[in-house]
């Protein structure tokens, strides 16, 4: 399973980068709102900042509902990218979005259907040709449903009818989201920074630092 980092956060874009482990970045309209910049500029310095990786997604505004606003919102989104391919316009998980999926994927550009809660949804989105789908887990833990569930179903789903769309699980909150996701067949986690440095930690490690340190001042040098 590959890491996306879920975030516009320029910061923790090159926290993560830098650490080796990032194939991707995830944003959305609530992600940028936080950053207090303008939308296009911010997706233009994360281009420029990960050069490297395989996908930065940009999600259309909410205020493009039907296939030609959101198609005429991937266009402009597209000319930032200068012709580079990992740019990713995210769609949302309505029959407009998947009429825009289904041109876009058309003209090759890589797609991001979100807002994903069920099988079906990510049925359809695969079927129009999504690059990545979606689904949304921990906003469905948070309704007491089982998000890492639905991303084991759309797995199973996939593999069965051998569909190539990359499985994105998203809405992550923690670590324990991580590793299940991953042994549910996720091809990605996208998850914020505070979420990666978890992944990282573990107290017996700090202790066996702390341990190693306290030694050494005692060796024979
Ligand atoms: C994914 O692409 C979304 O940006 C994100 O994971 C949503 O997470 P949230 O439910 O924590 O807002």
């Amino acid at each position: 399973m590959k890491f996306f980092i879920d975030t516009a956060n320029l910061v923790d874009i090159k926290k993560a980068y830098k650490i080796g482990v990032l194939s991707g970045v995830t944003t959305n309209p609530s992600l940028v709102a936080k950053e207090g910049v303008k939308f296009e500029d911010r997706v233009e310095e994360i281009l420029k900042e990960v050069p490297e990786v395989e996908s930065v997604s940009a999600e259309v505004t909410p205020d493009a509902l039907t296939a030609e606003e959101m198609i005429a919102q991937a266009n402009e989104l597209i000319k930032i990218n200068n012709g580079d391919k990992n740019i990713t316009i995210k769609l949302p998980m309505t029959l407009e979005g998947l009429e825009a999926c289904r041109y876009l994927t058309k003209k090759g550009v890589k797609t991001n259907v979100t807002l994903i809660f069920t099988v079906n949804q990510a049925l359809l989105a695969a079927r129009a040709g999504a690059t990545y789908v979606s689904p949304f887990l921990g906003r469905l833990d948070d309704i007491s449903e089982d998000g890492v569930l639905l991303v084991a179903k759309i797995a199973e789903l996939f593999r069965i009818h051998n569909m190539s769309a990359q499985i994105i699980a998203a809405s992550v909150r923690h670590p324990d989201h991580v590793t299940r996701v991953a042994m549910a067949g996720a091809h990605i986690a996208t998850v914020p920074f505070a979420v990666i440095e978890q992944l990282a930690k573990h107290p017996l490690t700090e202790q066996g630092m702390d341990k190693f340190a306290a030694d050494w001042k005692k060796a024979v040098r």
